[in-house]
């Protein structure tokens, strides 16, 4: 008899398991593939991987001449950047294992399935074994959408799928512009594919306030991605020449064609096959039912991560991991939802969290906003990354942070900076007060905080 058994082991049933190990429950993971779930195996890493190579091969080609670094006959290894990319996975992939043997988690291999509330039946090679536990946490994750009546195919791709082309392509359509097709559209692009991404919304990136989300587009567009919006993709054609795109634009029909295809128009639950007739927690529109402590209504199962409500992001995922484990161990674990960071991993990056400025305006509380111009910033000067702003808000009357909104060098880290103030309730008098090395880009998050006040050094307060 287990205390508990997880079926998954990605970010979310992973880390779960180490730490309901760590508080003395016997626990098994039980996992179809290799450890380390979608983000390990075949998103997060491969795709920053990825990001991170071909960055370095564009910057080579454009930026470094300038800087009176002179290379020659520049060209691109395709199937070394994706054997490098594949090694970095297998070296976390085989990390995670390892974690788990040595928390002294039982890895069981196979497909589970929830055929009781303290039962779960695994198959493997054919051969079916069923496991006794007090415990069921789901972490089965998500998979990619799909389109009505348009399927995937040898050219019509998925993120995984797009993270192995063997050529770069000619002619890339991308369709959507969240995560996935903006970091995809960057490597491809970098890597010399001529990309256009069309998006169904009227709004570039609807997270983030307008003044940013435009500068963002203005940058993409630079850097040679064709954004169109408003543009609702309806089907596709393959021929022998190539795949013929039709899409919406506006009120117009319009079409375009392509080599290849990534469709990045979201991703689904997995929760095929995955519980038997009698025994099933609520699910609503895709998605287990739970409770802020991720508890479905079957006392006993827990769901966490990309099966239920959110954002599907792996460090939302573990900290639902985590705080069900201690949870189920008798702990009072909790989780600020209200505080959970984005990130865009582009170049620059995009990264925010907590309220926006719409946001803001909508609920009653009064602001006060902050902001500040890489352009301006000493160290993205040295570095040439000058493009990009922070914003910030504060409340008016708190003084609390409420929310950040990054586009420029480093935004992941500079957003993790002020959520640890957020989460402290550290004032941004306080912050304002906090010595920043100099030269750091740090320093635009400190003057963005600054001009909130009113008391930027380094640029024009508005009073
Ligand atoms: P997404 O939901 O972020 O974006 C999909 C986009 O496709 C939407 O903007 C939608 O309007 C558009 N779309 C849908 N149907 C369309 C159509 N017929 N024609 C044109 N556009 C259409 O989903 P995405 O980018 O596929 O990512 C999936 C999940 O994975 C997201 O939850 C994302 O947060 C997560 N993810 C996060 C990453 C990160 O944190 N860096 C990286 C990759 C994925």
């Amino acid at each position: 008899m287990y205390d508990l058994l997880i079926l998954g082991s990605g970010p979310a049933g992973y880390v779960a398991a180490i730490r309901a190990s760590q508080l003395g429950l016997k626990v098994g993971c039980i996992e179809k593939g290799e450890p380390g779930g979608t983000c390990l195996n075949i998103g997060c890493i491969p795709s920053k991987t990825l990001l991170d190579s071909s960055q370095k091969f564009h910057e080579l080609q454009t930026k470094y001449a300038n800087l009176g670094i002179v290379s020659k006959d520049i060209s691109l290894d395709l199937a070394k950047m994706m054997i490098n990319k594949q090694e970095i996975v297998s070296q976390l992939v085989d990390g995670v294992r390892t974690l788990l043997k040595s928390n002294k988690v039982e890895f069981i291999k196979g497909t589970g399935k929830l055929v009781g509330k303290d039962e779960v039946e695994v198959t493997a090679e054919n051969r079916t074994h069923t496991y006794k536990t007090k415990n069921i946490v789901i972490a089965t994750g998500s998979y990619p959408a799909e389109l009505p009546n348009i399927k995937f195919s040898d050219d019509i791709v998925d993120s995984e799928g797009a993270l192995s082309f063997q050529k770069v392509p000619n002619n890339l359509v991308i369709v959507g512009a969240g995560a996935i097709g903006l970091e995809l559209g960057s490597v491809w692009s970098r890597l010399g594919s001529n990309v256009t991404i069309l998006e169904a919304q009227k709004e570039f990136l609807p997270s983030l306030d307008r003044r940013v989300s435009r500068l963002i587009l203005r940058e993409f567009k630079l850097q040679g991605l064709s954004i169109f919006l408003d543009c609702q993709v309806q089907a596709l054609n393959e021929s022998t020449k190539g795949i013929e795109i039709n899409y919406k634009e506006k009120e117009q029909e319009n079409s375009i064609e392509a080599d290849k295809v990534i469709l990045a128009v979201g991703r689904k639950a997995n929760l095929n096959n995955l519980f038997s007739e009698e025994l099933k927690p609520s699910i609503k529109n895709g998605l287990i039912e739970v409770n802020d402590f991720c508890q479905t209504d079957v006392k006993g199962i827990w769901a966490i991560g990309d099966v239920v409500r959110g954002p599907k992001l792996a460090h939302k995922a573990s900290e639902e991991g985590i705080m069900v484990a201690e949870r189920i161990a008798g702990l009072d674990a909790g989780l600020n939802y209200g505080n959970i960071p984005n990130v865009i991993y582009t170049h620059p990056e995009i990264a925010w969290v907590g309220m926006s400025e719409d946001e803001l305006k909508k609920s009653e509380i009064s602001y006060k906003a902050g902001s500040f111009p890489f352009s301006a910033n000493g160290r993205a000067l040295t570095a040439g990354e000058t493009s990009g702003i922070v914003k910030l808000y504060a409340d008016a009357t708190t003084d609390k942070i409420l929310g950040v909104q990054v586009f420029g060098p480093s935004a992941s880290e500079l957003v993790q900076q002020a959520l640890i103030a957020m989460d402290n309730g550290i004032t941004s008098k306080k912050l304002g007060e906090t010595v920043f090395s100099h030269p750091t880009v740090s320093e635009a998050l400190h003057e963005a905080n600054l001009s909130i006040n009113a008391r930027a050094i380094h640029i024009q307060n508005k009073l």
